[in-house]
């Protein structure tokens, strides 16, 4: 039998938990073709969510493009991610390659300084490929022929560029954020989403008056999948094993977890794996496999051992504190801590984007580097 869970890839169709309000909100400003930004702490589930979106909730002529530039160090490395992107939008609701070599002829009229093929040799690939030995004319032009055969064949497009925050740290960053904002503001019949985890550095983009993305979408925080309706949806799947998990046992895993969807569905897919039919999941099978995961996480040890002393131990007490009350006198002096020391801590992890400061508590974006800490 197949394991219904899926956690080591963004999920669509049959192994997505519906974001049924969500994905309705989010298809209306489509439609409308305002910008979004979309944000939560890691592994929530905005890159799945824009996947189900993409390839089942839009018209089949609407164009869509996900681009994940997390792996890029600089223009030009930025110009090849968002060609492929443009370039798989073309073809990847399109299977016909007379309709694909018809499109071809039609696409070289629009994107000036460069040539257009269609390639067969696996799938049918477009191929768009510059003259220009600049990038940022590049990508200009890129997004100029874009928009300019959506204006002229009346397509619809949506671009969604994932880890956008990545951008604050590429060499010319700012030049880059410039370029960008007068694409956008240039688009035509065509949308952006940006999407990122790294809120620390991700929302002063939209935010900051001074900063060329400022006002430039709708923000949207995705939230954890509610409690109840993941609940009834992974029981409904451990049933295909006969195997039920208690609501307790659920609760401490997402209280544990603080909702991380990648790590709920790892959790559903392991039980599944491990355990013979008729299994009965309570609090301490939980607790068991929960603790046996997190110590097998060895490698969050060669993270912890990048920092300071002080550091760690301004970590370890954010974690056991659950970025709440630190500054209690004697909080600090079980880690041997002095308030300037973490605060000196605190204010670098915020720049790194480890912690996020949220009103006046703090949180960890990541949630499995938070119960590692609070288990050592
Ligand atoms: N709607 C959903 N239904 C079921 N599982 C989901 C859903 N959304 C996310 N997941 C699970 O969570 C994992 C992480 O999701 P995803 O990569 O989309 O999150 P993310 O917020 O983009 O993470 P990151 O911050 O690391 O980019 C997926 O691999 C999948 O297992
Ligand atoms: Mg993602």
């Amino acid at each position: 039998m197949l394991n219904p869970f899926k956690f080591d890839i963004g999920v669509s169709g049959n192994f997505f938990r519906d974001r049924e309000d969500t994905i309705k909100e989010l298809l209306v400003h489509m439609k409308n073709e305002t910008n979004l930004i979309i944000f939560s702490k890691r592994r929530i589930g905005k890159s799945s969510l824009i996947k189900e979106i993409f390839e089942n909730r839009l018209d089949k002529d609407t164009l869509s493009a996900h681009i994940d530039i997390y792996a890029i160090s600089n223009d030009r490395e930025l110009y090849e991610y968002l060609k492929k992107g443009i370039e798989q939008s073309f073809v990847a609701k399109e299977s016909s390659l007379d309709v694909l070599s018809c499109l071809t002829q039609k696409l070289s009229d629009y994107f000036s300084n460069a040539t257009v093929k269609l390639s067969v040799s696996t799938s049918p690939t477009i191929e768009i490929t510059t003259t220009q030995k600049n990038y940022f004319e590049a990508i200009r032009d890129l997004f100029d022929g874009y928009f300019a055969y959506l204006e002229a064949t009346g397509r619809k497009a949506i671009i969604a560029i994932d880890e956008f925050q990545k951008i604050v740290s590429l060499p010319e960053g700012k030049k880059i954020e410039e370029l960008l904002r007068t694409i956008v503001n240039k688009r035509k019949n065509s949308s952006f989403i940006f999407v990122g985890s790294n809120r620390t550095l991700l929302l002063p983009m939209f935010n900051d008056a001074d900063r060329a993305f400022y006002k430039l979408g709708i923000e949207y925080r995705l939230s954890p999948i509610d409690t109840d309706v993941f609940y009834a949806w992974a029981n409904e799947r451990l049933q295909r094993k006969e195997m039920f998990m208690e609501k307790k046992a659920f609760d401490y895993l997402f209280n544990e977890s603080e909702g991380e969807t990648r790590f709920m569905q790892m959790f559903f897919y392991k039980i599944f794996d491990m355990f013979e039919s008729k299994m009965i999941i309570r609090v301490k099978e939980a607790k068991a496999i929960l603790d046996e995961f997190i110590s097998n996480r060895q490698e969050l040890s060669i993270v912890l051992d990048t920092y300071s002393t002080n550091q760690q131990n301004a970590l370890k007490l954010m974690a056991y504190m659950d970025g709440k009350s630190m500054y209690r006198k004697d909080v600090l002096e079980r880690y041997g801590l002095s308030k300037p020391a973490l605060q000196s801590a605190l204010k670098s992890f915020i720049s790194k984007g480890i912690i996020f400061e949220n009103g006046s508590s703090y949180e960890f974006e990541d949630a499995e580097f938070k119960m590692w800490l609070r288990r050592i």
